[in-house]
């Protein structure tokens, strides 16, 4: 039987292991020869030795190239080097499948992430998408792990709605209808009564409004699953896909909520720096110096939580030198946020009470008329990480709001029902799990930290 190269340990000197993987690097010599062996199942190789009295042995060395695929069985033996702890003397290989060397793209060299991208189907067995992905699976596993604990209930939203959540009409178009030859009504509008959902859908870009009708019969929910924006937005932060994590809690405020968001962060961290301490090492070595202290440190103390307003007063009051100036009532750049974060309180910033008319139309509105109890949650290198709010529960006020922003109340009218039946107060928030990634790795680019990222003019794959 295979083993995985994670399981096996310094206990196992002395005992004979199948592994099976691909080869990362080999000196091949005429009497022994190294290799490197990873299979993805931790960011460690496994160092296998090859001796000359193995059949075949020129033959075998002539084929053993970096990213061919390999079946070995060895004896682990304590090592010699100085670079592991013990390694694997091979007693049997068999070459599954050869990779020729002149055109394989992976040679041993730093590639940049640009040419990474291009080659998104080969890019995992390099270090650092192998390491992104095992933090990234980290992450999903610790997001159910917390939610749970909580007893909050994982719950499916649709991915195809009618419904614009955000009502920033960003959305993308789902239509079976031929694009070469519409169908058009008498008064040459395009029929999509004719289309497959006889109305306009759409990918969705917030699974929210369906999440808040789960929470208000079950209490606490969450979702975890893919979104779309068609923003044409060419940023190391924004992607036209994206996976999105949304708690929606009853009985809560916005108080409740920023505990929630914080709580689960931390969690996500310690998670990280708990289960792949040799990728985070990586990370911390070659992509971001710092990364250990700067999660350690966001562990360390609570977040900073300020109103909007004093938050404009701070900027407007800094000495540094912003691309755009800010108002109260401007809404924040990635700038702003990642200055609050990084360089005025070094520490994560839960942001709360924005003016009302820069944030969606569900959120509820404070007593001073102005403003509305949303907060986002901005972290260093990045901006906004969280996104969140308490709901408007008040019927009246929810109307009076969706008509002053020209809102279709009729397209909301189940969102509506909810307060009318049983409205409770409650609140929620969603985080972009691609810049949860993005924040754990200090990888700078949002697209390299997606399989196969979507992002203006690139669908490839
Ligand atoms: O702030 P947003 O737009 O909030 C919502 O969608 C709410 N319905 C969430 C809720 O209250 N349930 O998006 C939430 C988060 C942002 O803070 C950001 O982390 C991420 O989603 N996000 C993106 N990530 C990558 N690419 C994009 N284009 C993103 N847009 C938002
Ligand atoms: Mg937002």
């Amino acid at each position: 039987m295979r083993t995985k190269i994670s399981q096996i340990t310094q206990k196992d000197i002395g005992k004979e292991f199948k592994i099976m993987g691909w080869i990362k690097s080999s000196r091949i010599s005429k009497n022994f020869s190294f290799i490197e062996i990873n299979d993805g199942s931790c960011f460690n190789n496994l160092q296998v030795i090859l001796n000359s009295d193995i059949p075949e042995y020129e033959f075998i060395t002539s084929k053993i190239t970096t990213g061919a695929s390999v079946s070995i069985i060895g004896d682990l033996v304590k090592s010699q080097g100085k670079e592991q702890a013990f390694e694997l003397v091979a007693k049997k290989i068999n070459i599954l499948g050869e990779c020729d060397p002149e055109k394989y793209p992976l040679q041993k060299k730093r590639h940049s992430f640009e040419f990474l991208r291009e080659i998104a189907h080969l890019r995992a067995r390099t270090n650092t998408f192998g390491a992104i992905a095992r933090v990234r699976n980290t992450l999903a596993f610790a997001t159910h792990e917390f939610f749970q604990q909580k007893g909050f209930l994982y719950i499916n939203t649709p991915i195809i709605t009618a419904a614009d959540c955000e009502g920033a009409g960003e959305m993308f178009r789902v239509s079976t209808l031929d694009p070469e030859n519409l169908p058009k009504t008498d008064k040459n509008n395009i029929d999509y009564k004719k289309d497959f959902f006889e109305k306009p859908a759409y990918l969705t870009v917030s699974g929210q409004l369906e999440g808040e009708t789960y929470a208000c019969a079950l209490s606490d929910i969450y979702t975890f699953g893919p979104t779309f924006r068609a923003e044409n937005s060419n940023t190391s932060r924004h992607l036209a896909e994206f996976w999105m994590i949304e708690p929606e809690m009853a009985f809560a405020d916005i108080k409740d909520n920023m505990n929630c968001a914080e709580d689960y962060i931390k969690h996500c961290i310690k998670s990280v720096l708990e289960k792949c301490p040799q990728d985070i090492e990586f990370f911390n070595k070659f992509i971001s110096p710092g990364v250990i202290d700067k999660l350690k440190n966001v562990l360390a103390q609570p977040f900073e939580r300020l109103e909007y307003t004093k938050a404009i007063e701070i900027l407007k009051n800094s000495t540094k030198k912003f691309e755009y100036s800010v108002e109260w009532g401007t809404d924040l750049q990635s700038e702003h946020e990642r200055y609050l974060a990084e360089e005025h309180f070094k520490k994560p910033v839960i942001l709360y009470n924005y003016p009302a008319h820069i944030k969606a139309f569900y959120m509820r509105q404070n007593d001073d008329g102005k403003t509305v109890a949303a907060m986002d949650i901005l972290v260093a290198g990045i901006g906004e990480i969280i996104g969140g709010s308490q709901r408007e529960e008040r019927l009246d006020i929810l109307e009076a709001k969706m008509d002053k922003m020209e809102l279709d109340k009729q397209s909301y009218w189940w969102y509506l029902e909810l307060r009318k039946y049983g409205s409770v107060p409650h609140a929620g928030f969603g985080l972009g799990f691609e810049r949860l990634v993005q924040f754990v790795t200090g990888m700078e680019n949002i697209r390299d930290v997606i399989p196969y990222p979507r992002y203006p003019g690139h669908c490839d794959f």
